[in-house]
């Protein structure tokens, strides 16, 4: 199987989890391979592995959050792609570069990547957090948990921080930065 072979069969596997649980939505989606491709053409990465990494990276989030144990979604995403990449006979080396894509997605904290592929996965993530659309999202999100307004923004802002903290790629860094600054500032003041 070519790796564009590959990218066709796991973006419709990810896609059918996408639709049955409405999570990461298709703008989100979108959005995770769209700069998951620019940020590895960036920097030299597989671009086509960066692609499916960005994909594999929340496969699981749909079904976490409707079970509310998002914090699992990556071991349950490694856990759920595993077979079935075995299955399609992806190679163990490419195996793991996905494997770690999804694994490393929310940083490292501080420790090296083990691939660039998996440092790509990581920052394309923060595209769908530090913008003004993806915080409206996490806005939506915490509502949905039952927070009040101040809980509400403290949990945005802690998002802020977390994916602001994960940007390692210059090109990413020097996209979103101006984004954090004004939606830190906005959030800040939504205080009451
Ligand atoms: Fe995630």
């Amino acid at each position: 199987m070519t790796s564009s072979e590959l990218f066709i069969a796991i973006d419709k596997i990810a896609r059918e989890q996408s639709e049955k649980f409405g999570q990461p939505a298709p703008y989100y989606y979108n959005i995770a391979v769209e700069k998951a491709e620019m940020l590895a053409k960036e920097v030299g990465a597989d671009v086509v592995l960066c692609k499916i990494g960005a994909i594999l990276m929340d496969i699981k989030l749909g079904e976490c959050m409707a079970n509310k144990c998002v914090p699992l979604h990556i071991q349950k995403g490694c856990e759920f792609i595993e077979p079935i990449l075995d299955d399609l006979g992806v190679d163990k080396k490419i195996k793991q570069v996905l494997l770690d894509c999804i694994k490393f997605h929310h940083g490292t904290k501080g420790e090296a990547y083990p691939s660039i592929e998996a440092e790509v996965v990581a920052n394309a993530d923060c595209y769908r957090f530090l913008t003004h659309a993806g915080t409206y999202g996490n806005i939506l999100f915490a509502d949905s948990l039952g927070f009040d307004q101040n809980q509400n923004v403290e949990f945005c802002l802690n998002k802020l921080e977390e994916k602001f903290s994960v940007l390692s790629i210059e090109k990413a860094k020097s996209d979103l930065t101006e984004n954090y600054e004004n939606i830190k500032e906005f959030l800040n003041k939504c205080k009451i």
